[in-house]
């Protein structure tokens, strides 16, 4: 009797130190605590998306990554979000304004009336992250972070938060591979943009080539998925 008391109790320590897992109805929550401050930089990490066309896309875009520094505006809630696109070692620039208050965020215009449908802020077990779910017409689930790179763990949760919502498996980025010399596309001249476009243009349509098998089934997928939808 006295060994089984001393095996529970070992054994319920031992379960104590080991976290549950989560379940899909915990990850799919708005995210509960304080909205984190947006200011400063942000790097995308993941993305995944309903349909496998946008992270097959990303794919053969050559896997873009997106910096985003993001500053306050005068007017309450609304941001200013410079977004870095690198791409093939090339980083290009743009700017978003955006409105966010309690874990929702719109893209706003300059007049700041909201465009388009709020993304939301979803439950995350990493402390510097935070997952967004766009609801807009590319639906999308996002893993960014203040660090470069999350660990296994925490890049897993976003994966099963994405299988919880049947999306597609998450296309990871290497924000560490991020280009530093960042130039609005208006600043280019004309022949070296052209130059640029080129070469970045070839690596595409080899990628796609490669990835030709990939890209078929996808956009299978796809139509089954539309024709569901519209029959
Ligand atoms: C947003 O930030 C970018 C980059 O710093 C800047 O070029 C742009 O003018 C800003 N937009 C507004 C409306 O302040
Ligand atoms: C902002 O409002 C002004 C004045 O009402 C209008 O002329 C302008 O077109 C609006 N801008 C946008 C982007 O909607
Ligand atoms: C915005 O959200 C509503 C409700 O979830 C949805 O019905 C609508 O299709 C969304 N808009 C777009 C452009 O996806």
């Amino acid at each position: 009797m006295r060994t089984f008391c001393v095996a529970v109790i070992v054994l319920s320590l031992l379960s104590v130190g080991q976290p549950a897992p989560l379940t899909c109805e915990t990850l799919m929550k708005p995210r509960d605590t304080e909205g984190p401050d947006l200011t400063g930089r942000w790097f995308l990490l993941a993305l995944s998306a309903e349909h496998c066309i946008t992270t097959t896309l990303l794919d053969v875009l050559l896997r873009p990554i997106f910096v985003f520094d993001i500053t306050s505006m005068d007017a309450s809630n609304v941001y200013n979000s410079s977004i870095k696109i690198t791409i093939d070692g090339h980083c290009f620039e743009e700017s978003k304004m955006f409105f966010y208050k309690d874990n929702q965020m719109f893209e706003v215009d300059s007049n700041n009336t909201a465009l388009g449908n709020a993304s939301l802020f979803l439950y995350s077990g990493c402390p510097d992250c935070i997952v967004v779910k766009r609801t807009d017409m590319i639906k999308a689930l996002i893993l960014i972070s203040r660090r470069k790179v999350v660990t296994a763990a925490e890049l897993a949760e976003f994966e099963t938060q994405a299988r919880c919502l049947g999306w597609s498996k998450p296309q990871v980025l290497r924000a560490e591979h991020a280009s530093e010399n960042c130039r609005s596309y208006h600043d280019i001249p004309r022949q070296e943009d052209e130059a640029i476009m080129q070469r970045i243009h070839r690596k595409v349509s080899e990628k796609a080539t490669s990835m030709r098998e990939k890209i078929m089934k996808c956009f299978i997928e796809f139509w089954v998925f539309v024709y569901n939808t519209v029959s």
